[in-house]
């Protein structure tokens, strides 16, 4: 075939080339390793001189034409290739964006940061202890004894990794690890690490072994108060449980002390709020007694404090346990302590 033939050839073949794929292979036909044109210039030296030359020189014409022309056409397919993405790919820059809902803080969230601000203007410190404890932390030092209920196995979630630990057992019975079922082993960290005088507040979660209804959960939060100073009395204790209170619910608000038990205070109190509902004359809400329990509290227990190294004799204080999530209830007038933990986002919603 003459050089020409195979230019016609070449030209029809490429104007037919749709894709860079088929470009490619038409590239391969004359251009390759064996393609046409370059099995042809290799045959020259088989030429004789005259032929060698006019053949030589037509075909490394049609060498460069073809070159120029298939970058001529990658050029094309390239931006046509383009040209289809950005139509595949076309956004409308004009729509409106989705909108980003911003999240809020949860009520027991937003009454902890309430109840700590009021705490702090009193000169309270916030500390934080942890949810996994001993026996030591979360009974003995606070004065429980072996055979108080809450040690059963039913009131409390035992860790089983030392249970298994203790059939092996070196382990003291002390050491036993549990969910701390309240904040008040907080006081002990704080006592062992820090010296009187002490004022501080422990917000924090904590575990009970328990069946759930409206007003039981198997986990809610606890605020510990504790202020050990020299010469702290019941006064002084009343005056900040008050003071408390009329902040957190209303300055009209009224609180009472009744007589309590709890191992690690002597006296004992329960802290009653007078019902805002029914401004004490009783109503569904505080089971027609007029008064609502808040908290408990006392006089810290000497043996509490000596287990902590503190003498007695001359440090005294008062403790307190507030449940965080019954005040978030009387606040907002939420009856179902669940609703705090479904995630029910109709519920959150209303914060
Ligand atoms: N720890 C107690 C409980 O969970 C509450 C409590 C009572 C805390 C009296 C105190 C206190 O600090 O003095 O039931």
């Amino acid at each position: 075939m003459e050089i020409k033939d195979i230019k016609k050839t070449a030209e029809r073949e490429i104007s037919l080339v749709k894709t860079l794929k088929e470009l490619e292979s038409f590239e391969n036909k004359y251009l390759g390793k064996k393609g046409i044109l370059t099995r042809i210039l290799r045959s020259l030296k088989e030429l004789n001189p005259e032929e060698r030359k006019k053949i030589g020189k037509e075909a490394n014409e049609l060498k460069e034409f073809l070159q120029k022309e298939i970058e001529r056409k990658r050029g094309q397919l390239q931006e046509k290739h383009i040209e289809e993405k950005e139509k595949k790919e076309w956004i409308d820059i004009t729509m409106p964006g989705k909108k980003i809902e911003r999240g809020h803080l949860h009520p027991i969230t937003l009454v902890r940061t309430q109840i700590e601000d009021i705490f702090q203007k009193m000169g309270f410190s916030v500390v934080e202890g942890p949810e996994i404890e001993n026996e030591w932390y979360n009974f003995d030092a606070l004065n429980i004894p072996k055979e108080h209920p809450a040690r059963d196995m039913w009131d409390t979630f035992w860790l089983r990794q030392n249970e298994l630990k203790m059939q092996n057992s070196k382990l003291k019975m002390s050491q036993r690890l549990l969910l701390r079922t309240h904040t008040s082993p907080v006081q002990i960290h704080y006592m062992e690490a820090n010296k009187p005088p002490i004022r501080i507040i422990a917000p924090g979660r904590i575990f009970r072994y328990e069946a759930t209804d409206a007003s039981h959960e198997i986990n809610f939060y606890q605020v510990e108060g504790l202020m050990i100073d020299k010469n702290i009395s019941i006064a002084n204790f009343k005056f900040i449980m008050e003071e408390f209170f009329k902040e957190f619910f209303g300055r009209k608000t009224e609180i009472r002390l009744r007589p309590s038990y709890f191992p690690f205070t002597e006296p004992s109190f329960e802290i009653d709020v007078k019902c805002s509902i029914c401004n004490g004359k009783g109503c569904s809400v505080c089971s027609y007694r007029g008064w609502i329990e808040m908290a408990g509290a006392g006089m810290v227990h000497p043996n509490v404090l000596k287990a902590v190294k503190i003498n007695p004799e001359e440090w005294q204080g008062f403790a307190f346990g507030l449940g965080l999530d019954r005040l978030t209830m009387m606040k907002y007038k939420i009856n179902d302590i669940r609703l705090f933990y479904s995630g029910d986002l109709r519920f959150l919603k209303q914060f």
